[in-house]
């Protein structure tokens, strides 16, 4: 409650610098799921938003409904989930978040998420290349390795692809990373920063720990935490035994994006997030896509950060990485082209 009430006035603060002429309208497909509730009100919370749309196949009406009543200033909809509900959802979007599709069951991988999740991204990029070409796409839904390329092949099909407005939300992950080393360290999580480049599952999720306020951490504290790291979306999984996955702690970490996204569109410099992203740092071995830390900007990406000198423990779970990334990415552009 305490922690609410804190964000809440949080958001008020800012919303004394945040202008009436800064509107921003930001669209969220999948909005009546575990992540989505959650995710639009902490959008509902934040004045930076004047206009909240919220879709899904079912119940998007009904979670408007609801938030709407909160005394804060932005006008939230719900849509149907008719082609003509999906499009009015897009149009005039800043910003659309995705979270729409299946969750991971316990003893299933990401990849296993493949086969239902594909499709529904690629119909929901299809519709906001036609309603919304010109919003930043914030790809929550997994496998991210391979649904962020699915959107990037779906645009590019249309002509409308700007790598510089599509971002994998890789966010949760430097989110754990905080917090479990701060658990070891015995520190305050919210001054902890770790990098995590690469992917978004498994041994594609990199953490640097030699790039972290505490380098000299080795042998099996190293690799129990990096493990961790690596490893902290299974932690819920099997904790909710079936009930799903990170739902709380991602919707705080998608909001948390999309609030980067606007203060840097709102003018605020040197806004950085770790993020999945159209990436020139490992284009010549064959991987287009990359998290990394990622300047935003008003034109969404303003500066992508390279990796930085890594020790060659790094090295090698970037080698490990890099395998499975290509792999990942490969699927999801070879799904849009045999099912465009
Ligand atoms: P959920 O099942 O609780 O919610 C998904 C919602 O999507 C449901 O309300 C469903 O009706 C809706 N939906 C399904 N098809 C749709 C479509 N075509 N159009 C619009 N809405 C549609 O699942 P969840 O727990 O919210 O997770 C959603 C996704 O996010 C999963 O794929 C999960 O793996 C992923 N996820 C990613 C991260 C990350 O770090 N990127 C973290 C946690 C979860
Ligand atoms: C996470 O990291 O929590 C998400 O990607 C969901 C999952 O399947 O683990």
């Amino acid at each position: 409650m305490f922690a609410a009430r804190q964000t809440f006035n949080l958001f008020q603060k800012r919303a004394f610098s945040a202008s009436a002429s800064q509107a921003s309208k930001v669209a969220v497909l999948g909005a009546a799921g575990g992540i989505g509730q959650p995710l639009s009100l902490l959008l509902k919370l934040n004045p930076r938003v004047s206009e909240l749309a919220l879709y899904d196949i079912r119940g998007g009406p009904g979670v408007a409904a609801d938030l709407s009543h909160i005394n804060a200033n932005s006008n939230v909809s719900g849509y149907n989930p008719t082609p003509e509900g999906l499009r009015d959802a897009l149009k005039g979007s800043e910003i659309v978040l995705i979270p729409a599709g299946v969750p991971r069951k316990p003893g299933m991988t990401r990849d296993d998420l493949f086969n239902t999740n594909a499709s529904i991204v690629r119909d929901l990029a299809k519709a906001a290349a036609e309603a919304s070409p010109e919003a930043n796409v914030l790809v929550i839904s997994n496998p991210v390795n391979s649904t962020v390329p699915i959107v990037s092949e779906v645009y590019k099909a249309r002509g409308v692809y700007n790598p510089k407005r599509l971002f994998g939300v890789t966010t949760l992950d430097v989110v754990r990373a905080s917090r479990f080393i701060s658990q070891t360290q015995k520190t305050d999580p919210s001054k902890e920063v770790v990098p995590v480049v690469g992917g978004h599952s498994g041994v594609t999720i990199v953490p640097l720990l030699s790039q972290s306020g505490h380098p000299s951490i080795a042998g099996e504290a190293r690799d129990a935490l990096v493990n961790r790291i690596q490893f902290g979306g299974d932690e819920v999984v099997k904790a909710k035994d079936g009930a799903g996955s990170a739902t709380l702690s991602m919707a705080m970490a998608g909001a948390r994006f999309a609030e980067s996204l606007l203060r840097a569109a709102q003018g605020e410099k040197g806004v950085v997030e770790p993020t999945f992203i159209d990436s020139p740092l490992y284009k010549d071995q064959g991987v287009d896509f990359f998290a990394s830390r990622v300047e935003l900007g008003p034109n969404g990406v303003e500066k992508i950060h390279e990796v930085g000198k890594v020790n060659e423990y790094e090295e090698k779970l970037l080698e490990a990485c890099l395998g499975d990334l290509k792999k990942n990415i490969q699927k999801g552009v070879d799904f849009v082209k045999a099912n465009p």
